[in-house]
Order: structure tokens, then sequence, then C-alpha cells
């Protein structure tokens, strides 16, 4: 038996290089050789995008991001996380064992938090600050939680293996926490302990182009995977870089290690080492860096982009993939929660 693979992103915008390589090109090299399930997840963008003019076209266009990407519906199962309601009866019944305080000790709750009321300070009281917050309404429980359902996705289908990038590696591992509290708590062996994925790498990191250490949607630093060519090539070009060199083997700043690093991941092992040989002799031109670059990227981005715009107002391949995979996917959640509401004694008269 293949294992399983599962993974999602949230329907909260376009995919953006970030994504790509720390999730999607993963996905798309995982699909011949396990078991895998690929969602959208439109539940987890309602924590802090309850938007619902914008939701379903979110939803839309990952969904084709994830088809133009390279993900095979015939090999892979594609879902939408709301078509499969189990997953919202089982978030209610993990709920039950999770701790409140771990969830508020969560990083990216306390991130969320801190910027929807403002709080700048890093202090680790963050919980009694954000208790004695008088604009608390605005933290929402659904963010809170946010780590339960997410543990749900994965655990209701059994997973083993989860890629996802650096940043979700907290959640990955409150969802072994809770698989295990779980199993340990009524005695079972129901729910397997998942792991990230890299192909025996480390996670990536994609950086920003604007120096900072994350390319991220809300940091409004991306480069999209549906970036028109002169648009990318522009804001490659814009991004931030330093004086240069002044002497032979300088440390390198974090704003040009960035470049490397996108290098890295789009181009040649030569064509970085001639930029680093450059930087360390003081030859380098962040032009031609630049320029570099942005090729490297477009030869990435490109082909998908003609085939993401190919795809999506294809209404009817779309609604096939997504009914498909919502009915695979949901048997198999319908299994799970049937064991759990077993196991917890829910039973039916
Ligand atoms: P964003 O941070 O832009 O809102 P998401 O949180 O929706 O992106 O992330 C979806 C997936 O993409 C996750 O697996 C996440 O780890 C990965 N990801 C997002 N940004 C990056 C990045 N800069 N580097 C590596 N992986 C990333
Ligand atoms: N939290 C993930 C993110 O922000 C998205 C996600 C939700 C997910 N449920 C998941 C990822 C289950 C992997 C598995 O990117």
């Amino acid at each position: 038996m293949k294992e399983v693979v599962l993974s999602g992103i949230r329907a909260t915008g376009n995919l953006h290089l970030g994504n790509y390589f720390g999730a999607l090109s993963k996905f798309v090299r995982m699909q011949n050789d396990y078991d895998c399930l690929f969602f959208i997840a439109d539940l987890h963008a309602l924590t802090t995008h309850p938007d619902p003019k914008m939701l379903h076209s979110n939803v839309k266009n990952i969904l084709a991001e994830y088809l133009a990407a390279g993900i095979d519906p015939e090999k892979a199962t594609i879902f939408v996380q709301s078509d499969i309601p189990e997953i919202s009866e089982l978030y209610l019944l993990l709920n039950m064992h999770v701790g409140i305080g771990e969830l508020m000790r969560t990083a990216s709750f306390k991130d969320k938090a801190r910027k929807q009321l403002g709080i700048k300070s890093d202090s680790d009281d963050i919980e009694k600050e954000i208790i004695g917050n008088e604009s608390n309404k605005r933290v929402n429980a659904g963010l809170l939680t946010y780590p339960t359902l997410m543990a749900v996705d994965i655990l209701i289908q059994k997973a083993h293996k989860v890629p996802v990038g650096k940043d979700q590696e907290q959640h990955l591992e409150l969802t072994r926490r809770f698989a295990r509290r779980f199993n340990s708590f009524y005695g079972v062996e129901l729910f397997p302990e998942p792991e990230n994925f890299n192909f025996g790498g480390t996670p990536v990191k994609v950086p920003g182009l604007d120096g900072s250490g994350k390319m991220g949607k809300s940091e409004g630093n991306c480069i999209y995977l549906i970036d028109e060519e002169k648009v990318l090539r522009k804001k490659v070009m814009r991004a931030v870089t330093d004086e240069g060199p002044k002497e032979p083997n300088s440390p390198v700043s974090q704003p040009i290690q960035n470049l490397f690093t996108l290098m890295e991941l789009t181009s040649s092992p030569e064509t970085l080492q001639q930029f680093r040989d450059a930087y360390a002799d003081c030859s380098i031109r962040y032009g031609d860096l630049k320029k570099q670059l942005a090729e490297d990227i477009l030869r990435i981005t490109l082909p998908i982009r003609e085939r993401i715009l190919d795809i999506q107002n294809d209404d009817a391949y779309l609604s096939r993939v997504v009914r498909q995979g919502a009915e695979r996917a949901r048997e198999r959640a319908a299994k799970t929660l049937q064991e759990v509401r077993e196991i917890m004694g829910i039973r039916k008269f």
C-alpha cells in the first residue's frame, strides 16, 4: 500500500513562488509515488479573509493553478475543503482534546492576533495582551483553533506525509501531538503521526524581493505564477539590493543573499556560481544578476501562466475535477469519522 500524502493551500489569492517551491512543486513530484490528496483550504481562508464576494473565485484560482502546475486529477485526488462536511464534524470532536493554552502559544496565532490588534511588542505575554485588549473580538475563535482544523484535514485522511513549507512545521508538530493524545486517551492506534516531506532536503523558505526573509501574500512582496512577463521583470529589477561589495570576499547582506537563494531555486548551479564568484571578487553588477534571475524565473512561470489562462475559464472541467475529488476524499473521511464516533462513544439508537 502506498503511503498517504495530503496537503492544502488556503484560498486567499493567487499562488506565488513561495507557495510553488515550498509546496506545489513538491505536490507535483510526489503524485506518481504516493497516494496523494491535495485540497484548497477555503474554511481556513475564512479565519482571516471572510469575503463572500471573493471566496469562490479564490478557490477557482488555486484550483486552476494546481492543475496548471501539473497536478494530474487522474493521479491525485483534488478537492475543496468545504465539500467534505465530515471535516467540520471531526473539527468539533477533536477540539475537545485540544488545550486553549497550546493554541494561544502557536506562533502563527500570535503573529496574526498581534497584527489584527496592532500590537507591536514581541513580548511573550501576548496571551495576556490579547485577553486584555479592548478590540480582542476581532481575533476570532476560528483563528485560535486553526491548528485543530489543519490537524483534522490531515488526520481524517490518515496521512503520513504532508509536504509544506518551513512556516507550517509548528502546525505539523501540533498535529502529531493531537494524534498521539487522541490515540493514547482512547487506547487506540487510529491516527498515524504525519511528517513534513522535502525529498531528503531541508524545507525551503523562499525570500521576498524587498529584502525581507519571506515571500508572502500579506507581505506584499510576491512574484505570482500568473504575473505577466513585463510585470515580473519589473518586480525583479526593483528588488532591494545594497551598495555592492567594497572588498573581496565580503560577507553577503540579507537582500543579496535573498537574490542568491532565489537563483538557487530557479537558475543552473553554474549561473549561481558565476554570480557568487563575481560577488567575491567585487565585479558583480546587480543589474545583470537581476536580469538573469528574471529570465530564469520566467522560464518556470510563463508556461504555467499560459496553462492557468487556458484552464481558468473552463468551468465544466474545473467542476468535474472537484466533484470527482470530493467523492473520493469524502468516502475516506466518512470512514475515519465513523471510527472516531465509535471510539468516543457516540452511538445511534
Ligand atoms: P502565504 O504565506 O503567502 O499566505 P500560505 O500560508 O497560503 O501562503 O502558504 C501555502 C503553502 O505555501 C504552505 O505550505 C507554506 O508553507 C508555503 N509557503 C508560503 N510562503 C512560502 C515561502 N515564502 N517559502 C516557502 N514556502 C512557503
Ligand atoms: N495552514 C496551511 C497554510 O497556511 C494550509 C493548510 C490547511 C494545510 N490545512 C492543511 C496544509 C493540511 C497541509 C495540510 O499554508
